[in-house]
Order: C-alpha cells, then sequence, then structure tokens
C-alpha cells in the first residue's frame, strides 16, 4: 500500500481530523464533485438527471457507519424505508445500498437483522433492491452471515464482495450455489498484508479472475454481477470476457461512483452497456471521502488546488 494511501485512510478514522476537516469550506466544495448534496432530495435530483438525461438508474447510499446506539440505527432504517417508498411513489429506477454498521452491528447481529429485515421487506413489496455494502475485514463473517440469512427471506438483495481480500475467492465460492446477487469491487479499507493483497498488480487480477467466474458455465440461474470498478482497463477486458460467451449465465451490469470516471460512464452508456451510477449523500461524510482520496493520489492534488483557488 503506498504511503499517501496509508496516511489517507488512517485519518479516515481520526475524529479529530474529521471534525476539523467537516467545518472546513474548502473540504466541502472539494466534497461536492463526488456527491451531488446532503440531503435525499439532493441525492433524489441528480438521479432524476443521470436517469432522464443519460438513462443510467441508480443506488443511493445515506452516508455514516458505526452508530453510538440503536436509536439511531432505527432512525436510519426509517430513514431508508422513506426513501424506498419515495423512489416507489416517483416509479424511479433507483435501488438502495446499506452499510450494516449503520443498522446497528456493533450492538448485535440480531437488532442488525430486524433492521435489515424491515428494509428487504419493503424492498420485496415496493419491487426494489437492497445492496449490503462491505465494510472493513471485521465485519465481512457477520456480514456475509447476515446476508444469508436474508438472502433466504428475499432474493431482493445483494451483497459487496473486495477483491483485495485474500479470502474472497473462497467466499465466493460457497455463496455461488445460492444464485446470489454479487457487487464485486477492489476494497476500500486499510487491511493488514495477511489478509489482503498489497499489490494493486495482484488485486486488479484478483477482481478479473473474481469477476469472469460469473461468466462460467454452471452458474446457477438468477446470479447477477454487479461491476463495480472504474477501471477502465478492467472494464474492457471483462466485456471482452462477457462477449466471448454465447450464453452469458449470469446477468451483470457496470456500477460506478458518481463524479468518477465521467468520461467512461459516457462511453458505456453510448455502446449501450447497462451502467448504474452509485450515489453517496449526508452530513457523515468525511470518512467516505478520505477513502475517495486515497483511491487517486490526483485528488489530494484538486483538493490543494481548491484551497489556492479560495
Ligand atoms: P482503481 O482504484 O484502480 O481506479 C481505476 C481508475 O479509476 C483510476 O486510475 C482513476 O482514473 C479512477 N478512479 C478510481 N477512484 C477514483 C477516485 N476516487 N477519484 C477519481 N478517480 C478515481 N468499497 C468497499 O470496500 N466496500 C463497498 O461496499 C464498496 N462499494 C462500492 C460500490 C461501487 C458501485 C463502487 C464503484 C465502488 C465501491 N467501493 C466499495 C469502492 C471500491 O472498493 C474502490 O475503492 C473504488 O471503486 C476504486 O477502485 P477502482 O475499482 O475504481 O480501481
Amino acid at each position: 500500500m503506498s504511503i499517501m494511501r496509508s496516511v489517507l485512510l488512517a485519518g479516515a478514522e481520526n475524529a479529530w481530523l474529521r471534525e476539523r476537516a467537516m467545518r472546513t469550506p474548502f473540504v466541502r466544495r472539494s466534497v461536492s464533485r463526488f456527491m451531488p448534496g446532503e440531503t435525499m432530495e439532493d441525492a433524489l435530483e441528480a438521479s432524476r438527471r443521470l436517469i432522464t438525461e443519460q438513462g443510467t438508474g441508480t443506488i443511493l447510499t445515506h452516508l455514516g457507519e458505526n452508530l453510538s446506539s440503536l436509536a439511531e440505527a432505527a432512525a436510519v432504517t426509517a430513514h431508508y424505508l422513506e426513501l424506498l417508498d419515495r423512489v416507489h411513489r416517483e416509479q424511479l429506477n433507483v435501488q438502495v445500498s446499506v452499510k450494516l454498521t449503520q443498522l446497528g452491528l456493533d450492538h448485535g447481529n440480531e437488532d442488525c437483522f430486524r433492521n435489515l429485515a424491515l428494509l428487504v421487506d419493503r424492498a420485496d413489496a415496493v419491487g426494489n433492491m437492497i445492496w449490503i455494502d462491505m465494510e472493513s475485514t471485521k465485519y465481512v463473517d457477520p456480514t456475509l452471515a447476515l446476508f444469508r440469512r436474508i438472502r433466504e427471506r428475499s432474493a431482493r438483495t445483494g451483497v459487496c464482495l473486495q477483491s483485495y481480500l485474500k479470502r474472497t475467492a473462497a467466499d465466493l465460492e460457497a455463496l455461488l450455489p445460492m444464485a446470489p446477487a454479487i457487487r464485486l469491487v477492489k476494497g476500500a479499507y486499510r487491511e493488514p498484508p495477511e489478509l489482503a493483497f498489497a499489490q494493486k498488480a495482484d488485486v486488479d487480477e484478483n477482481y478479473f479472475r473474481l469477476a469472469s467466474r460469473f461468466f462460467d458455465r454452471g452458474i446457477p440461474p438468477g446470479t447477477f454481477l454487479g461491476i463495480g470498478t472504474h477501471d477502465a482497463a478492467l472494464v474492457d477486458r471483462l466485456r471482452a470476457v462477457a462477449a466471448s460467451k454465447v450464453q452469458t449465465p449470469a446477468r451483470h451490469e457496470f456500477e460506478m461512483l458518481y463524479g468518477i470516471q465521467r468520461p467512461l460512464q459516457t462511453r458505456l452508456v453510448r455502446n449501450g452497456v447497462p451502467l448504474r451510477v452509485l450515489i453517496s449523500y449526508g452530513e457523515f461524510w468525511f470518512p467516505w471521502y478520505m477513502r475517495r482520496l486515497a483511491e487517486r493520489p490526483a485528488n489530494v492534488l484538486f483538493v490543494a488546488k481548491s484551497l489556492l483557488a479560495r
């Protein structure tokens, strides 16, 4: 892991820095590049624009993680229920993605499951879909266990897997018989080399191997792959794999974050490739923003430029 990435990811966990950065106007300005606003309405408005202007569906996620009480988890759940209802009323092509720590995972699996079940039941009722984000490694086992339980209740749910983790190939093989919906990403947290590939090339190659698995024969019908990456080389390689199969076993779509690699997003849409854009919104954006900076050193330069432009 590069020193810059390490420093930024350590900063993401620093409360002192978070308090100050979130009040600093130039930081708030540079965040707007990746986030259309802090409210549900801002995220819905950005979704309407993407849907009408380029026909791209979205996934919305309300920022926040590691809550201090179950009352907060209940409030997050209520927020997402309202979002599902809004999307249904407006008939928007908008899905929802949640972090289990926001639904109370740190306070016990059962409370978290109850909140998750409320969301998945509502998604079932209104024909929507709940994605479960993957957080740092200590949450992988409980997240996969809760995903398995909720998947038995409804197929309208999917989970994220991270290609930087050495365990993910085994996790994927264990999940495949359920015909799951999986969003594959590289991984955004600070993980030790015993658990995660340290070299970017290894993370990328593992991504390709894992994603290619969905195009093998024998994949159960109904399996779905969300290819969550902005890596143009990987996108092209995976499009070639998908095109080379006479019969594509798993349905798939590409998924990218709002504001990142816009030219690549436009190119895919122009070529008729299915794409969905994940939009994050909310007041608690600092750790998420630091992870976005860590993904690309040039972003730090961008922040520095906006500081000079004050
Ligand atoms: P990579 O980092 O190699 O980037 C490829 C190219 O994309 C870069 O060269 C650059 O041009 C561009 N790029 C990438 N990130 C950028 C940025 N922040 N700013 C500007 N340009 C950038 N992670 C996780 O651990 N758990 C999760 O649940 C999710 N969920 C999720 C959903 C979706 C839809 C996406 C797209 C991503 C996630 N992630 C995630 C984040 C993911 O793990 C990863 O950190 C980022 O997607 C960056 O990795 P890439 O695959 O884009 O490749």
